[in-house]
């Protein structure tokens, strides 16, 4: 039986050295150790054998199988080796890999963020209201009265509940004094919708930025050194900036405001960037309304509102020359801010 299993090991190792791939290997495996393998089967005569021999067979059986296993083992590292040398052929790892691409801030947000950094550090807060409102936020409580032609069909976008998407942010105002006692001096930015033809200079969808500042002595002084202040911190600091009367039905006063556009090669020109004006008192009359407790009582607060187009100031900002570059996504268009 020592003869035997010496020569199923020497028969074995010859086997698995010749084996050239992971098939012949694996057969190579089951002919010696497998159910019905050389090694399995001579095994099985450990019975017959006689009990002074047993040690000695079996540790003969011992060393044959560790050997196979080995050799196996083995082998099929080399067999590993040899496929992933070979994918690796031709390709060099010591190249560079290739470089990532950088995409970069949108022209509004990089806007957005600038003229929210400016007003935070006058001490405005964020604050947010729903895109589609109800006629109430967006007109009744801002004194625009049913015939205005805002409320218009050709104007807005109605939904069938009656409810619509918000022609402005000046919503905010009114949801903001609603849940909140003055003082409070917010900025909301945010989509507005109207149903304009669209062309270079409308969207049905534009962005804004509302304003809103309510306390017991707020002034016209107060909105002309915050707005200016606003305007020459984004435009530069020699801008003039002028606030030119006009009508808001929940501002009274109130007024547009322009900066002087230079542009090289081109005459000075003022250019519309906001509206705003004082809170109309019967904006708070109505908030009163909906309160219950008189916190914005007409006679005892003032307060300025604002909203400007952040969409036109980034236009102005760059000389951009057609309003459809900001939502089309040409990245030849984008790249320009990286
Ligand atoms: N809501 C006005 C508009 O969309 C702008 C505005 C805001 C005017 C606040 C006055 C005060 O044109």
């Amino acid at each position: 039986m020592k003869d035997q299993i010496e020569a199923i090991q020497a028969e074995a190792l010859a086997r698995i050295a010749t084996a050239n791939d992971a098939r012949a290997l694996e057969d190579a495996r089951v002919a010696v150790l497998g159910k019905k393998g050389t090694l399995t089967e001579v095994s099985a005569g450990m019975r017959d054998v006689p009990k002074e021999d047993k040690a000695a067979v079996g540790a003969l059986l011992n060393t044959a199988r560790t050997a196979i296993t080995a050799a196996l083992d083995e082998k099929q590292q080399s067999l590993q080796d040899a496929a992933d040398k070979q994918a690796l052929e031709g390709i060099d790892l010591t190249l560079p890999a290739r470089a990532l691409h950088h995409g970069s801030l949108h022209p509004l947000t990089i806007l957005r963020h600038q003229a929210i950094s400016i007003l935070r550090r006058m001490g405005f807060a964020l604050a947010e209201g729903p895109e589609i409102e109800d006629e109430f936020h967006c007109f009744d409580a801002l004194n625009t009265p049913a015939d205005h032609p805002a409320r218009n069909e050709k104007d807005t976008f109605y939904f069938d509940s009656g409810k619509l998407l918000r022609t402005h942010t000046s919503s905010v105002q009114v949801r903001t004094m609603e849940s909140q006692v003055p003082p409070v001096r917010i900025i909301a930015p945010g989509s507005a919708y109207r149903r304009d033809e669209i062309d270079a200079t409308h969207l049905s969808v534009f962005n804004q930025l509302e304003g809103l500042y309510v306390d017991t002595d707020v002034s016209l002084g107060d909105l002309k050194g915050t707005l200016e202040y606003f305007f020459q911190e984004m435009f530069g600091s020699g801008t003039e900036v002028r606030f030119r009367p006009h009508f808001f039905p929940f501002t009274e006063p109130s007024f547009e405001i322009d900066v002087k556009l230079h542009v090289k090669g081109q005459a000075p020109r003022w250019i519309e960037v906001a509206g705003c004006g004082m809170v109309d008192p019967a904006v708070f009359a109505q908030i009163n309304v909906s309160r219950k407790d008189g916190a914005y009582d007409p006679e005892k607060v003032t307060g300025f509102a604002f909203g400007m187009g952040l969409d036109r100031l980034a236009m102005i900002r760059w000389g951009i020359k057609d309003i459809r570059l900001l939502i089309e996504n040409d990245a030849r268009f984008l790249k320009q801010f990286a």
